[in-house]
């Protein structure tokens, strides 16, 4: 028996699957097997309408679409298209051989159009990884798939378009179209934002080494300003990078519309009632969830004590691994989570506690109950804590713009460099990913260094979790200078923007 190849996603991965149909005398019947889900079952309105409005013809009997490997759960419209020219070409209406070596995706509308389907991208990899040399994708879904070098790409618009040209009565040409760039404007420009010299300073420290921040001060100080122009000093996505963070996108459908490869670094922001599922990622049919959907961006927490304090501590694992996990009955998922997370927060529930000219009106009860809305171990795994004061009126009033956010983004991108370089022979890409394991040899501290962490370590202001996050910054630290080794006043600067968690939390 032929099959028809088309695509299933486990996590962020397509996996082939064959489309076979047997069509036998008997009562009309059509059954679609193989674990499909509800979406798959009504999938035989469709085909069926579309046959027939297509103009071929609808068999009639018994007749049976088997989708292998059963083992593997199936969703989404998708095998629309496949299925309809499995059934024609079980009636002898199109020939399978035109079919051989290619995969095949498409949800169709009644009357025989093609419509876009998620995980396109994913498909197209997978043709790759396979060696499979043509895809047959819906047409809103072809800048995508173009991504990817390599493969024949060809966009179909309809039944009645793929059908003429599996019987050589019309010939689509495969799109050869350069993938779409997209050139990247942001709203928001470190030149706007007057002083905070010491909040930008970390920031550039965090873009420059995939660290954690949390921003804390009085409210309108510019936090939010400040965490929001973080993307526009981030460098461009690397090729790899991009088809990652695309991939993410088109698993979680958020892609269609015509989107080429994403050029953007993600900036995540999710609302403070967010679920745990809508975080981390989740459901029945495991989605990704805004962790991964900023996968090598930024995911900003805006205020936030305000998230449920149980959803938080989802984010631990996601922070140390750099992915996710989700078990189901059917087997577990794993989707990419490698992001920088940037929040922010008031440092008492009126907000004034560190601002000198106010007074805070808080009991102390209530700011301990706000204080102790995020745990200490999700405190410990931000790398920089930092403080944002109310600006003094001249700083302010100034008409001097600060400095641009491209002459940052140069010194950033620098740093990055010199990072890659340094972790050629391995998978990471930045100093916050530095595994325990090679902590050794690659943040070693001067002997002076190290005594500065001890002093520190003694008198309690860093604990052994801080002590490994501490060595991470100051490393990017020394790449921001261009040092090969890690100097004290790289731990100096490392250590004090941790040290202001401990100060508030006493
Ligand atoms: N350093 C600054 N430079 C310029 N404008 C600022 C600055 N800080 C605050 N602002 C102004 O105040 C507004 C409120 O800032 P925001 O970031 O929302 O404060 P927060 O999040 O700390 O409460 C900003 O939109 C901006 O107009
Ligand atoms: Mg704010």
């Amino acid at each position: 028996m032929f099959y028809i190849t088309s695509s299933a996603i486990i996590g962020i991965t397509a996996v082939p699957v064959q489309i076979e149909t047997h069509v036998a005398f008997g009562m009309p019947h059509f059954k679609i097997v193989g674990l499909p889900d509800m979406t798959v079952k009504e999938s035989r309105d469709r085909i069926r309408a579309a046959i027939k409005q297509s103009g071929f013809l609808f068999p009639r009997g018994r007749i049976t679409v088997n989708l292998a490997p059963a083992d593997i759960r199936k969703q989404g419209p998708l095998y629309d298209l496949p299925a309809a020219l499995s059934i024609l070409a079980a009636t002898g209406q199109i020939t399978y051989s035109s079919l051989n070596d290619s995969i095949v995706l498409g949800e169709l509308a009644l009357n025989g159009e093609v419509r876009p389907v998620p995980a396109a991208l994913s498909a197209t990899v997978m043709a790759k990884r396979e060696g499979i040399s043509n895809i047959y994708v819906p047409e809103k879904n072809i800048q995508e798939a173009v991504a990817v070098q390599g493969v024949n790409v060809f966009a179909i618009t309809s039944l009645t378009q793929i059908v003429d040209h599996l019987n050589g009565v019309a010939l689509i040409e495969p799109t050869v179209t350069k993938p779409r760039k997209s050139r990247t404007t942001y709203n928001t420009d470190f030149k706007h934002i007057k002083g905070q010299e010491l909040a930008k300073r970390g920031i550039e420290i965090a873009a420059s080494g995939g660290h954690n921040i949390l921003l804390s001060g009085p409210p309108g100080t510019g936090k939010t300003l400040l965490a929001r122009s973080l993307p526009s000093i981030l460098p461009e996505l690397s090729h790899n990078e991009a088809v990652e963070v695309t991939t993410i996108a088109s698993v979680a459908g958020t892609l269609i519309g015509g989107h080429g490869l994403i050029r953007e670094r993600p900036f995540r922001t999710p609302h403070h009632s967010a679920s745990a599922v809508s975080l981390v990622g989740g459901g029945s049919w495991p989605k990704p969830g805004e962790v991964s959907l900023a996968h090598r961006g930024v995911l900003f927490l805006d205020e936030l004590p305000e998230f449920s304090r149980h959803v938080l501590e989802h984010l631990r694992q996601p922070l140390e691994d750099g992915f996710v996990t989700i078990s189901r009955a059917t087997g577990t998922v794993r989707f990419p989570a490698r992001f920088l997370l940037a929040a922010s927060m008031n440092p008492c529930p009126c907000g004034y506690l560190s601002d000198p000219f106010r007074t805070c009106e808080c009991t102390h009860g209530n700011i301990r109950r706000y204080q102790k809305k995020i745990s200490g171990p999700l405190l410990d795994r931000f790398d920089l804590i930092i403080d944002v004061p109310r600006l003094e009126s001249n700083k302010l009033l100034t008409d001097e713009l600060s400095e641009t956010s491209s002459v940052i983004r140069e010194r950033v991108t620098k740093a990055r460099k010199t990072q890659s370089d340094r972790f050629k022979q391995s998978d990471l890409l930045t100093n916050s990913e530095i595994p325990q394991s090679q902590l050794d040899n690659l943040c070693l501290l001067t002997q002076e260094a190290k005594q500065l962490v001890e002093l520190a370590l003694n008198q309690h202001k860093l604990t052994p979790r801080g002590y490994a996050r501490v060595r991470k910054v100051a490393r990017t630290i020394a790449d921001l200078e261009g040092s090969t080794t890690i100097e004290i006043n790289h731990v100096a600067e490392a250590l004090q923007f941790r040290q202001q968690s401990t100060q508030e939390r006493t």
